[in-house]
């Protein structure tokens, strides 16, 4: 191991006592992946926030360096870095959330199926640590398949005897955070006042944008719904071709998943009212997991919204949705029951 990646975790822990003593409010949360594409610069955006204490970046390379660098910012959180397998329990004990970015991304023609041979191996070794070291930590997963790495995450978590189905969260922000931002420019409003429910789960045409339950409330022409529908369900391959090869979206779902992050960190925290879209263990359809409206609390995604009402166009999306759904879960159970 370098020298300098030893310093960096004495100095981050003589300012952490000095913190404590001080009763400084905040939480701990690991990265796993978090050298990566999106785990760069949700490191970067998460030693921003200040609800964060304590931040571990874990990674099976290149930590040294992006601890190094990151630990440089003049932010309250103290940061430490875990280099490899060997390290993964280190940097897991004690967290109160865990988000995890860790896997292969796609290329030009694959969908996010096609990842699910690595990466569904790499989530399972990560879950069997958190179940072992933090048990009790919130889980954001954003390794794809998520449609079926969250299932895959829920078999390990039950077989473990630690599955608490409020504390694992798949995270779909990035469907909501392009869902607000095309309705927006398509209303020419500020996106930030924008509110798009994007529910069903984060792949093609799982993606279920209800465009009848915007906010501020407003209206379509069939063509927009057509063309935003088409987009919201296809921005993840619109950046992946534009990318040409070098990977797919890393900053906006790096922004996307900060956002998420600091949902579950207000909920935790005891806010009142702190309302998100994830992908959950759900009874809100037939299907065990599904992504929808969730109230986040101390304990986690505490209250599961049901969907309300929707119009034609929605009710045939959710039927096409829930089909492919269903075999993406089943895919993730069967991986770890097999
Ligand atoms: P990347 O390849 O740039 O980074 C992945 C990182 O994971 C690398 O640093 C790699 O060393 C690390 N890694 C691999 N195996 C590991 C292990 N066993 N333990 C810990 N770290 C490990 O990929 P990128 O662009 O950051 O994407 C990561 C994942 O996020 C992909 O699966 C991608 O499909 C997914 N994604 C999910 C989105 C969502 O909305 N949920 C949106 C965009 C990407």
């Amino acid at each position: 191991q370098p020298s300098n990646f030893q310093m960096e975790e004495s100095s981050g822990l003589s300012r952490e006592n000095c913190r404590a003593k001080g009763g400084a409010p905040g939480f701990k949360v690991a990265i796993l992946g978090a050298a990566g594409g999106i785990g760069q610069p949700l490191a970067m955006l998460m030693k921003m926030n200040p609800l964060v204490s304590v931040l571990h970046l874990y990674d099976v390379v290149n930590t040294p360096g992006v601890t190094s660098d990151i630990s440089h910012m003049d932010t309250g959180a103290v940061v430490r870095g875990f280099l490899g397998q060997q390290q993964l329990e280190d940097a897991l004990t004690g967290m109160d959330l865990v988000i995890i970015p860790a896997g292969v991304p796609r290329k030009p023609g694959m969908t996010r199926d096609d990842l699910f041979n690595i990466n569904a191996g790499i989530v399972k070794t990560l879950c069997e640590g958190i179940a072992k070291c933090c048990p009790n930590a919130i889980v954001n997963l954003i390794s794809n398949p998520v449609n079926s790495t969250v299932p895959i995450a829920a078999e390990v978590f039950k077989k473990a005897g630690t599955f608490d189905p409020k504390r694992l969260l798949g995270v779909t922000m990035l469907d909501v955070v392009r869902a607000n931002t095309f309705v927006a420019e398509v209303l020419g409003l500020d996106p930030r006042e924008v509110d798009v429910p994007v529910v069903g789960g984060h792949a093609g045409v799982t993606i279920l944008p209800l465009l009848s339950q915007v906010k501020p409330p407003c209206s379509f022409t069939p063509e927009e719904i057509d063309y935003l529908t088409a987009r919201i369900q296809n921005g993840g391959t619109e950046v992946v071709e534009a990318k040409a090869g070098a990977g797919s979206a890393t900053l906006s779902m790096a922004y996307a998943a900060v956002k998420f992050a600091d949902t579950c960190l207000r909920g935790l925290r005891g806010d009142a009212g702190v309302i998100q879209c994830a992908y959950v263990f759900s009874q809100v359809t037939e299907l065990p997991f599904f992504a929808s409206k969730v109230r986040l609390g101390r304990t986690g995604a505490e209250e599961i919204y049901p969907l309300g009402p929707l119009n034609e166009y929605e009710r045939a999306g959710l039927e096409k949705a829930k089909k492919e759904l269903a075999s993406s879960i089943q895919k993730g159970i069967s991986f770890i029951r097999k």
